[in-house]
């Protein structure tokens, strides 16, 4: 089977964008990544992008004001001119207009700091110790129109320390992200992965609910 030819969309220091590109120089795995596209110029995930070797391409927000749909069409050519098949959302901080997410449905992934559906949004973390939650962690799930919302194709588990700080535990959480979103990325570039009622399949078995998980650590 031939590799799809991933975009990473990214604002800003691309870590996660880094943990992609590194799985995929395994020749092994079944998606390159094609494409690395910011709506900032000065996103640091850029330099590290180039440094490996990866095209980038940058399509500022900020010209197009609340038009959502003209920036939605300017990233759509840019991915349309190098073929991309699937979209990785890593740190991509702006909000995306229906026919942009209809276009990319279940070809679209999004990573996000916390078990979905809890902590949708920002300051995840804070939050999470705020709530006194035991467990928190990172989901990769296809996009749909609502934010942070989606099938969700796997979640990693951190147990929350009494100690914690904001930090301390946000990094336990980036080095899980760092884990889950190369390994969801493998399963849906393998064709692996199906939606049935809104709910991912994974060879057929559902996704377990994250109440189901444990902490790795
Ligand atoms: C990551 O923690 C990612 O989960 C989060 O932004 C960070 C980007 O870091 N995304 C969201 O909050 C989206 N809702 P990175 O640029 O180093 O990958």
């Amino acid at each position: 089977m031939s590799r799809k030819r991933v975009a990473v969309l990214i604002s800003g220091r691309g870590s996660n964008m880094a943990a992609l590109i590194e799985a995929a120089k395994n020749k092994s795995y079944p998606a390159d990544i094609a494409l690395v596209l910011s709506n900032k110029s000065d996103a640091g995930g850029l330099i590290t992008a180039r440094a490996n070797g990866i095209t980038t391409e940058v399509v500022d927000h900020a010209p197009f004001g609340k038009d959502r749909a003209a920036f939605d069409a300017a990233m759509q050519a840019v991915l349309e001119k190098h073929g991309i098949d699937l979209v990785c959302l890593a740190g991509f901080m702006r909000l995306l207009s229906p026919g942009f997410t209809g276009h990319w449905q279940n070809r679209m992934l999004n990573i996000h700091p916390a078990l979905l559906p809890a902590f949708k949004g920002l300051d995840t973390h804070r939050r999470a110790l705020q709530a006194g939650a035991a467990v928190h962690g990172a989901t990769v799930h296809f996009v749909v129109p609502e934010m942070d919302a989606g099938p969700t194709i796997m979640q990693g588990a951190v147990a929350v320390h009494a100690t914690d700080s904001e930090d301390a535990l946000g990094q336990r959480v980036l080095a899980v992200e760092h884990q889950i979103y190369p390994a969801a990325l493998r399963l849906v570039a393998e064709d692996r992965v199906r939606v049935v009622d809104g709910r991912c399949l994974i060879d057929g078995v559902p996704v377990p609910d994250s109440s189901a998980l444990l902490p790795s650590g």
